[in-house]
């Protein structure tokens, strides 16, 4: 389906739940983590994009403080709310996304008066994609627009975050709702995540006969529970024992000395961070001044250090990540937050197919869930589509 014709399915399916006329559609992308894994809550660097795969809402607005959403994907009722009444603890499952966007927008002091929509999303669901942050972010634009508020992309960002936090119950970093807001076609996003500052690196993967392509290992992973909390909580320890204020603080120089403060499994925690913080900044510069066939070895580098420093790999992506690197990709690791989801691999046009089969051939011989394996381009940010 092209892009107009998917916008008037999406009206129509709008017309057909709702019985009225849509006010707008707004789009949203779905991101991936080129590298800066578990840095944007120790206040570090990042370096993810927008990717093609987008979730959509089909909007109108409405007086009588209700919202109604539905959604494409989950059942035909659509979950409805008083607007006054949607906060931390009064929502679960899907709902939880649009509906904690809902409240953390009026908390930012937004006023509108409630809306109908629906939702309709081509971003893989617990693929490591931000499926979640897509849909916070449509949302978020969308409800800026209605209400015509104004606020900045990094307003929205932390909008969306906070709605992650404190709504859905999932205490992660700002990174997927900033790479959704603030993406643009050919180009990575470089986001400071303390000062909230970004800058566009261009990334021509087409122009250097690179795909980038996703193995999506089908093993599920979920943020509001388990080890994700656990790597925050001990980065944070680790930043009170050497005493900065975050991990960001925290330099290759300053190892030494840590490793004789912290116990052992907090140095490499810790180590992780510093290093990833590194290998970021030094991506954006390969990038810059080489192009991305020079950046797979910081790939690389940095899917050693989640698998050993920081303990957040599997078996399976582990075997993705390996595999794909012997059948010919330049440089490979595991992306988003860990503990399954996908891995990334940066391969030449000519070795896509052979990456491909080697994987699915390695998955089969070890009786692993087959992986979805495709390839994402970087895409615009979130914006009204109509
Ligand atoms: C998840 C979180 C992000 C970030 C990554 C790890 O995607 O939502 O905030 O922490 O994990 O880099």
């Amino acid at each position: 389906m092209n892009i107009n014709n998917s916008l008037d399915w999406l009206a129509e399916e709008f017309r057909r739940r709702f019985e009225t006329e849509p006010e707008g559609i707004w789009s949203a992308p779905g991101r991936v983590n080129l590298i800066g894994e578990h840095t944007d809550y120790n206040g570090g660097f990042v370096l993810p994009f927008a990717i093609d795969r987008r979730t959509r809402v089909a909007v109108r607005a409405r007086t009588d403080r209700k919202v109604q959403v539905a959604s494409t994907f989950n059942g035909s009722s659509p979950a409805t709310a008083d607007i006054d009444d949607v906060g931390p603890g009064t929502v679960s499952g899907w709902s939880a996304y649009p509906l904690g966007v809902v409240w953390s927008m009026r908390e930012a002091g937004v006023n509108f008066g409630g809306f109908d929509m629906l939702i309709d999303s081509s971003v893989p669901v617990g693929a490591g994609l931000s499926s979640s942050a897509a849909i916070e972010c449509a949302v978020a634009v969308a409800i800026n627009d209605l209400a015509g508020a104004g606020l900045s992309r990094t307003k929205l960002a932390l909008i969306g975050q906070r709605a992650e936090n404190e709504v859905v119950g999932a205490p992660t970093g700002i990174m997927d709702q900033s790479a959704s807001l603030l993406g643009q076609d050919g180009s990575a996003v470089f986001i400071d995540c303390r000062s909230y500052g970004s800058e566009l690196v261009p990334l021509d993967l087409a122009g250097s006969d690179l795909v980038l392509q996703i193995i999506d290992t089908k093993v599920s992973h979920s943020h509001a529970t388990g080890g994700y909390a656990a790597r925050r909580a001990s980065c944070e320890r680790g930043a009170s024992d050497l005493r900065v204020d975050s991990l960001r603080d925290v330099t290759a120089s300053d190892l030494d000395r840590a490793a004789e403060q912290l116990d052992e499994e907090t140095f490499r925690r810790v180590r992780h961070v510093v290093t990833e913080n590194e290998r970021v900044q030094q991506t954006v510069e390969v990038l810059r001044t080489q192009g991305p066939a020079a950046i797979g070895e910081l790939l690389d580098q940095s899917h050693v250090s989640m698998r050993d420093d920081f303990e957040i790999s599997c078996p399976e992506l582990d075997l993705a990540v390996e595999t794909a690197r012997h059948n010919g990709a330049i440089g490979a690791r595991m992306t988003g937050g860990g503990f399954g989801g996908s891995a990334i691999a940066l391969t030449p046009v000519d070795q896509v197919d052979a990456v491909r089969t080697a994987v699915l051939s390695g998955f089969e011989q070890v009786g692993w869930t087959t992986p979805d394996i495709f390839e994402v381009q970087p895409a615009d940010g979130a914006h009204r589509a109509r």
